[in-house]
């Protein structure tokens, strides 16, 4: 039995100091190498990166920008092979081009960029007494890019909504863009979020359109100017084109001549990430967060089953899940006295910001339960379905997933530095408790009885971030004393002993320390004992966390990327040191091991 003070199975590291240094740090006793890095060759006869020397044929076969999401689908047992997929969030062209000019971007800039979105496919292997993965040249290696085409599948598909002059059957759609965070299913493939789509789609302005402000969808041009070279960034010219972006997407990267789907049945908004449970009868659930300030979260039921067994037969019906069910939204409801959520963070006198909540029925197929709005209108628009339906406003609701054994839901609620601060925005809620809330908080959320197919659940906040001398923190309950500090909880992830692991994108809101993944057990007296285990480069997004038994990978997102920096004004050299450039990377860290690899913690 485990005593106090003692480290929980997995978590026996001692944790790094806060730091602003220009390197990935890891505890005592751990090594690390870089898996793979923006630019590096995925095929056969494709030239190393040369950041003088970049163009969108060659992108097209490298590894793009930003990698966040990260996934290993195991080839073996002892996982020394596997397939790793990556998303690529956001290209960010002053960081990637010397001198470049931002008002006039050239047509390689913006084609180099339209391949360096996107998701990269390969395969990794290590051996047995080391941690480095490597890239590999194999079957499985894969680019999707903005110009790869998906199918449109759900009650959506096909919707006049979706229709533009290029694909006149609404269900065809080349590309995906803005791919945060992302899950794996249990039937092998990829989840995946389009998340700030907004950004890309020039001339809303003057449109005075409430389907498109309400996404954020505004201005004239656009800061990377694609519309100057292809109508579709263009609402003047194609004014659909944005209602084919904001989906979640499944891709299948065990079939590398599989074509990857846009799943509208699961709505329509900034998709952090979906993340399925499999319901006792066999129905799945997926779970999914809007990230951006007072938006929701979502939920979806399958009305089929799962297939289990991995054969491809199997797969491709469990595909077919996630376009046929009904889809809710999150009404919380808090237990203590609104008097008592004072804004500050400070504990209700019950002690715990907790509650109840339900599950508001949004669209099933074709019939929409919210007055005024067609079912295709619900899945287009469904930020404004959700307004009308009284869901909750949250705190960025990020990545969420599933407690493999528990079933219970963990919930990244950011941080919202808007709540009560910004007139006319609503104030703290006893779920999102702190106005001009900086550091963000973690929710638990357990479906009634346990069951995944629940339309009410209870509520709690495991975490309310932050520096924990600051008396309105809270981690779980533990003595603070021992805690790090921990800002903008962004990824959660659980290792097989069901600890939480989460990494964070505090955009230097943690007085300007380097962002990192921390370990943090969720059950018995050491619960709530956050440790921080990695900080990345200065600049950079901790994402994509993959807890394995021996081998921890991270994605290091756009490091080097602080204020008044760019490729001209270069404040960080990682990985490749010198006087080279940052470029985004994948990290491998493992336990330093005489002979076979030993456990992480
Ligand atoms: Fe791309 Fe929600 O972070
Ligand atoms: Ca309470
Ligand atoms: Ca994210
Ligand atoms: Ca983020």
């Amino acid at each position: 039995p485990e005593s106090k003070g003692r480290p929980p199975r997995g978590l026996d590291f001692k944790p790094v100091e806060v730091n602003t240094k220009d390197e990935v740090v890891v505890p005592e006793g751990y090594e690390q190498g870089i898996v793979i890095r923006w630019g590096d060759p995925l095929f056969p006869g494709v030239p190393e990166f040369d950041f003088d020397n970049q163009t969108a044929a060659k992108q097209e076969k490298q590894f793009g920008f930003n990698c966040d999401f990260a996934a290993i689908l195991p080839l073996d047992p002892l996982e020394l092979t596997g397939i790793m997929v990556t998303n690529h969030e956001y290209t960010s062209e002053p960081f990637m081009f010397r001198g470049y000019n931002a008002a006039n971007p050239t047509e390689e800039q913006v084609k180099i960029a339209w391949a360096a979105h996107g998701l990269s496919v390969f395969m990794i292997k290590r051996s047995l007494f080391s941690g480095h993965y490597r890239p590999r040249f194999s079957k499985y290696n894969r680019r999707i890019t903005l110009n790869t085409p998906f199918e449109v599948r759900g009650p959506a598909a096909g919707s006049d909504l979706l229709k533009t002059s290029v694909d006149p059957t609404g269900k065809k759609v080349f590309g995906t863009i803005n791919n945060c965070a992302g899950g794996v299913t249990p039937w092998g493939t990829i989840l995946s979020g389009e998340e700030n789509f907004n950004q890309y789609f020039a001339n809303a302005a003057g449109r005075n359109d409430p389907r498109l402000t309400r996404y954020g969808v505004t201005g004239t041009a656009t800061t990377r100017k694609w519309e100057r070279f292809d109508k579709r960034w263009d609402l003047a010219q194609e004014p659909n084109e944005v209602n084919r972006f904001g989906w979640i997407i499944e891709l299948d990267p065990n079939d590398p001549d599989s074509t990857p789907i846009k799943h509208t049945a699961l709505g329509r908004f900034k998709h952090e990430t979906a993340n399925i449970r499999v319901a006792d009868d066999g129905r799945v659930v997926a779970y999914s967060g809007d990230d951006e300030r007072f938006e929701y979260i979502y939920k979806f039921i399958s009305n089929g089953k799962m297939k289990r067994g991995n054969s491809k037969a199997a797969r491709r019906h469990n595909m077919t899940l996630l376009d046929d069910g009904t889809l809710y939204v999150a009404r919380f409801k808090g237990d203590s006295p609104a008097s008592e959520i004072d804004g500050t963070g400070k504990l209700p006198s019950d002690g715990k910001f907790d509650g109840t909540g339900e599950w508001i029925p949004l669209a099933a197929g074709k019939k929409s339960f919210v007055p005024g709005m067609t079912a295709e209108e619900v899945y287009v628009f469904t930020r404004i379905a959700a307004d009308k339906v009284g869901a909750t406003k949250m705190d960025r609701p990020e990545d969420i997933q599933c407690h493999p054994r528990t079933g219970t839901v963990y919930c990244a609620l950011s941080n919202n530095v808007e709540r009560g601060v910004t007139p006319g925005k609503e104030g703290a809620t006893e779920p999102n408790p702190r106005v001009n809330n900086r550091h963000g908080q973690v929710l638990e959320l357990t479906e009634r009885r346990g069951d995944a197919l629940a339309l009410t659940f209870n509520w709690g906040l495991f975490l309310v971030c932050g520096f924990p001398d600051d008396p309105n923190t809270y981690f779980g309950g533990y003595d603070k004393s021992q805690v790090s500090p921990i800002s903008s909880p962004d990824n959660v992830a659980f290792d097989r002993y069901g600890n939480l692991w989460i990494s964070t994108d505090a955009d230097g809101k943690l007085d300007g320390l380097n962002d990192g993944l921390y370990g943090v057990p969720l059950e018995g007296p050491e619960r709530g004992h956050l440790k921080l285990f990695l900080t990345v480069p200065r600049g950079g997004e901790t994402c994509g966390p993959i807890i394995g038994e021996r081998v921890i990978t991270v994605c290091v997102q756009h490091p080097g990327e602080v204020d008044g920096a760019s490729a001209d004004k270069p404040v960080s050299n990682w990985p490749d040191r010198g006087t080279s450039r940052p470029r985004p990377s994948v990290v491998a860290v493992w336990r330093k091991g005489r002979r076979q690899l030993g456990e992480i913690g």
